[in-house]
């Protein structure tokens, strides 16, 4: 590829040596925030990338960077559904002007950050079997109607063509009021980065309190 349409730094830490996957709190090292936002800056103006981001950023990691950025950060893709609903962090992202991608739309249900807690919650499926969809569609057109982009992932064909079908049909304004009333948990704490040595002490401290 000679560019990519939108680049992001994945987290706002940093891992010792060559650690990729495999790590614990004890690898992390603090980003540099400055020289790495340059970069991507960098790869910007070059139109190596056509946009850059950032992901998993709080409000007080995003205002860190934002003291640096001559660009702003384009999105800033971070877990949301309707257990996790970012208000603070989305709010302060619309005040900026940074647009918000929702990653695990679904919970992530089946895979290790995630929970079935989402596609299971009685609440969710009751609004779901009104409309004669899924708790999936119904996580989807939820985000859809937050004017957030959102990014389901199945290696189903039948899910992948039922999650996009979610364009012709919408959630009532009493609906939206009962998904938003929801109780709210972040699911992927990502407790990997945390360690009593370490950088990040507590997912609190990682997550600067947005928990
Ligand atoms: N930036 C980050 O730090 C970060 C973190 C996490 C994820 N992400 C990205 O976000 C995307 C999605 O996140 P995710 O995989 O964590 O969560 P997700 O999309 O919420 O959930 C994926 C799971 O839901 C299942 N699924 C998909 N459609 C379904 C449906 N209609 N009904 C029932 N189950 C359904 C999938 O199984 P099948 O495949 O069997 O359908 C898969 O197990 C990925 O592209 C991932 O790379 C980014």
């Amino acid at each position: 590829m000679e560019y990519v349409d939108l680049y992001l730094i994945h987290f706002p830490a940093r891992l010792k040596g060559e650690k990729r996957f495999v790590f614990n709190g004890d690898d992390v090292i603090p980003l540099d925030m400055k020289g790495t936002w340059e970069a991507m800056e960098e790869c910007n103006r070059l139109g190596l990338a056509k946009a850059i981001g950032v992901s998993n950023f709080s409000c007080k990691k995003l205002e860190q960077l934002l003291v640096h950025a001559k660009i702003l950060p384009a999105v800033n893709q971070v877990e949301m559904h309707p257990l996790w609903k970012q208000t603070q962090l989305r709010e302060f992202c619309s005040e900026k002007g940074i647009h918000i991608s929702a990653y695990s739309p679904l919970g992530g249900v089946g895979v290790i950050w995630g929970t079935p807690a989402v596609l299971a919650n009685q609440e969710i499926k009751s609004i779901a079997e009104s409309k004669g969809k899924s708790a999936a569609q119904v996580c989807l057109r939820w985000a859809f109607q937050n004017g957030v982009s959102f990014l389901p992932k199945s290696f189903n064909k039948e899910r992948l063509k039922e999650n996009s079908e979610i364009f012709d049909w919408e959630l009532s304004g009493e609906d939206m009021k009962r998904l938003n009333l929801l109780p709210q948990k972040r699911v992927a704490l990502a407790e990997a980065y945390v360690s009593p040595n370490g950088v990040f002490k507590s997912c609190d401290e990682l997550w600067d309190g947005e928990l």
